[in-house]
């Protein structure tokens, strides 16, 4: 049986901007099964980032309604809410997100730390092996390629094993061939895992990677494609 994984209702967010209200989000309403890769799709200034932003609870709505995994995200109190971040969700960026005077294995113990795992040293190694960067954990950031480090937020993003992973933009600001080895690893932990992937792109290539596409243009939902063939 399938199974509702987020379940987006009627969002809608305005903010002030110039002395009038800008519509970011409008009246979105949008479901990821479990087990789904879903991409959204648009031009830049679509709403994508902001989307995903309210998903994490990153942000509140104006009106509307967000559930993932059977918590409604809008009315988690504080402690609640950090919680669900780390627990529920991964969130990978265009722009990784290192903390820039960790190394790289510490930077993927940091969830590991924060909720009291232990033995995350280890984890971690394990982790980083697990993106091809076994021999990476002592380096910082600042000494690690683009892809690297997107390996590494990658990593740190799976460290408590979320059953959802948000990606934005996760290939925006690499190369095609480095871009294209974190898409093959991103949809590995979707079809060898089972994690639910809620990915934002405006790169074709990635999108037509997902099992369903959807559009966004000014803040609205302006279209749905469901892949049509399988690739291999
Ligand atoms: N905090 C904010 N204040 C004012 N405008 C914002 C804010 N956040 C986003 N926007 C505006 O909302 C629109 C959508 O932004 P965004 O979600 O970043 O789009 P995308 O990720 O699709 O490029 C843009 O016009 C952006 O300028
Ligand atoms: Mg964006």
């Amino acid at each position: 049986m399938t199974r509702m994984l987020v379940s987006i209702r009627n969002l809608t967010l305005r903010l002030p901007s110039g002395g009038r209200m800008l519509t970011v989000l409008d009246d979105v309403s949008l479901d990821v099964l479990a087990g789904e890769a879903l991409a959204v799709a648009g031009p830049s200034g679509s709403g994508k980032s902001t989307l995903l932003g309210l998903v994490a609870g990153l942000d509140t709505p104006t009106s509307g309604t967000i559930v993932v995994a059977g918590a409604e995200v809008t009315r988690l109190g504080e402690t609640a809410l950090a919680r669900f971040r780390r627990e529920t969700l991964g969130y990978v960026f265009q722009s990784y997100h290192l903390i820039p005077t960790l190394t790289a294995a510490e930077n993927v113990a940091v969830p590991l730390d924060l909720a009291g795992v232990s033995g995350a040293p280890a984890r971690a190694r394990e982790l980083l092996a697990g993106v091809g960067l076994a021999d990476r954990g002592h380096h910082y950031p600042a000494q690690l390629s683009g892809g690297e480090q997107q390996r590494v937020a990658l990593a740190r993003a799976m460290a408590l094993d979320p059953p959802l992973l948000l990606a934005d933009e996760p290939t925006g600001n690499l190369d095609s061939a480095t871009g294209g080895a974190i898409v093959e690893l991103l949809f590995a932990l979707n079809r060898d895992h089972g994690t639910t992937l809620l990915l934002v792109t405006h790169d074709d290539l990635l999108a037509e990677r997902a099992d369903r596409v959807v559009s966004l243009r000014d803040g609205r939902v302006a279209g749905e494609r469901r892949r049509a063939t399988l690739v291999p």
